[in-house]
């Protein structure tokens, strides 16, 4: 079965067969996708990418529900503006760079500050609390996300 779907904001065409999961297709038809299978139970968080603006784990989803829809993959989002002003205020706020998790994070919170653009401090602390990390660096987040919510929402209150 082929099918179009816009990918990291590209029309594109990808072939799958019916019991594949969107994970099984981004690997074997794009290079476009770093995710690994881990957990393969939604959990990990290792193979999730945005399917129209939600974080979903692309284990799971099936293939042939994605006709049309926009899929963004963490390396499709590393391309963006969000991501980049995100990254400059963890910087500003002088995260030490991760290799194991801090692309993942940034992919997260952006997707969870989708999701729910102004969150209330409890909120936020939840989510945040929620996120692995074994090597302190929660504060550094929550401080660069409250700046991020921050600029959201004075951009938004420019638009109006
Ligand atoms: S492999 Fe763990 S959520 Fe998909
Ligand atoms: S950011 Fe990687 S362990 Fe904390």
């Amino acid at each position: 079965m082929k099918q179009n779907l816009i990918l990291n904001g590209e029309d594109v065409t990808l072939e799958g067969e019916d019991e594949d999961s969107l994970f099984a297709v981004l690997k074997a038809e794009t290079k476009l996708f770093s995710g690994i299978i881990c957990c393969q139970k939604g959990f990990c968080g290792r193979c999730h990418v945005l399917l129209d603006g939600r974080e979903v784990p692309s284990c799971l989803v099936p293939f042939y529900q994605t006709r049309l829809r926009e899929v963004v993959t963490p390396e499709g989002f590393a391309a963006t503006e969000e991501h980049r002003i995100f990254r400059q205020l963890l910087d500003e706020e002088g995260l030490v760079y991760c290799h194991q998790c801090t692309e993942a994070q940034i992919f997260h919170l952006s997707a969870y500050l989708e999701q729910f653009p102004a969150p209330q401090e409890e909120e936020l602390r939840t989510a945040i609390s929620e996120i692995p990390c074994r090597c302190g660096s929660r504060p550094v987040l929550e401080r660069a996300v409250r700046r991020l919510v921050a600029l959201k929402e004075s951009d938004r209150a420019g638009r109006r």
